[in-house]
């Protein structure tokens, strides 16, 4: 069996090969990712709007995030796992953002943590780093503060803008992150910021050039409908297919066609003679 991947492998891969990674937020689909081969598997806090039916992020908890991930970690034998800290984990309370951190490594034991630019999200970065977790970053669009950003748009536009995103890569690069989401970010910017750092980027909506590439595993599947970005390839469209399946079953329960004999137990003749 391949061995477990750690934050020196994916740092080693920045210039070597492009880097993957997928989301998961149970066991079924973390195990198919991992057998896939993927490099890394983040359980993200979209598991709110793709698994759980709500808005926004922020809607979930340590409590939703700590169950999903430990149930991706029980699945996952190869890829490095990457826990999302949700926005109550360390926007609402930062003082409580390095003792959540590590219950994402010790009680689900993941390989890492993720949590996104924020106002105060140097400091934090600090001390979770300065605890010895893994830190991966996360800027350009964060929607968990989405509403200070104008809404569900593109960062980086303008040129003091896409300063900003440098400053903030460099500043988390320094800080000690191991890698830097950047989420809808114009393709050159991104290409500038991967060339400035020595850590790798990992790109949701942010061009061919980043040193890797993360989807929401729903949305490449084509298990989620109610929304499907731009930046978004579906690679299978599992929703019909299931529909059909499930259809199918209905139709052969009502017309007595399942179960059928293959399905069934049977009793010997003898034995049922003598009810
Ligand atoms: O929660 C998530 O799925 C994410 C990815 C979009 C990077 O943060």
């Amino acid at each position: 069996m391949a061995e477990k991947i750690t934050v020196k492998d994916i740092l080693a891969l920045k210039n070597k090969r492009k880097i993957t990674m997928l989301t998961a937020y149970d066991y079924p689909l973390a195990s198919l990712v991992d057998q896939a081969g993927i490099d890394m598997v983040l359980v993200g806090d979209s598991l709110a709007n793709v698994v759980l039916g709500l808005e926004s992020t922020t809607q979930v908890g340590m409590a939703e995030m700590l169950h999903h991930a430990k149930a991706v970690t029980r699945a996952v034998k190869q890829a490095l796992v990457v826990g999302d800290m949700p926005f109550e984990a360390y926007q609402l309370d930062t003082a409580k953002a390095v003792s959540n951190a590590e219950r994402f490594m010790f009680e689900a034991k993941c390989d890492a943590v993720k949590l996104e630019w924020f106002d105060k999200c140097l400091d934090v970065s600090r001390e979770i780093i300065k605890a010895k977790i893994p830190l991966m970053g996360h800027i350009g669009l964060t929607p968990q503060t989405a509403d200070k950003l104008g809404g569900f748009k593109v960062q980086g536009k303008d040129a003091e803008a896409a300063k900003k995103l440098i400053e903030q890569a460099i500043a988390l690069e320094a800080l000690g992150c191991f890698a830097i989401v950047l989420e809808c970010v114009p393709d050159k910017i991104a290409e500038m910021i991967t060339k400035k750092i020595k850590i790798p980027t990992i790109g949701i909506g942010a061009g061919v050039n980043c040193d890797g590439q993360v989807l929401v595993i729903h949305d490449l599947i084509g298990l989620y409908e109610r929304f499907k970005p731009k930046f978004v390839k579906q690679y299978i469209n599992l929703s019909p297919m299931i529909k059909k399946a499930l259809e199918d079953f209905k139709a052969e329960v009502i017309a007595q066609k399942f179960p059928a004999k293959e399905h069934s137990f049977t009793i010997k003749e003898e034995e049922l003679g003598k009810l």
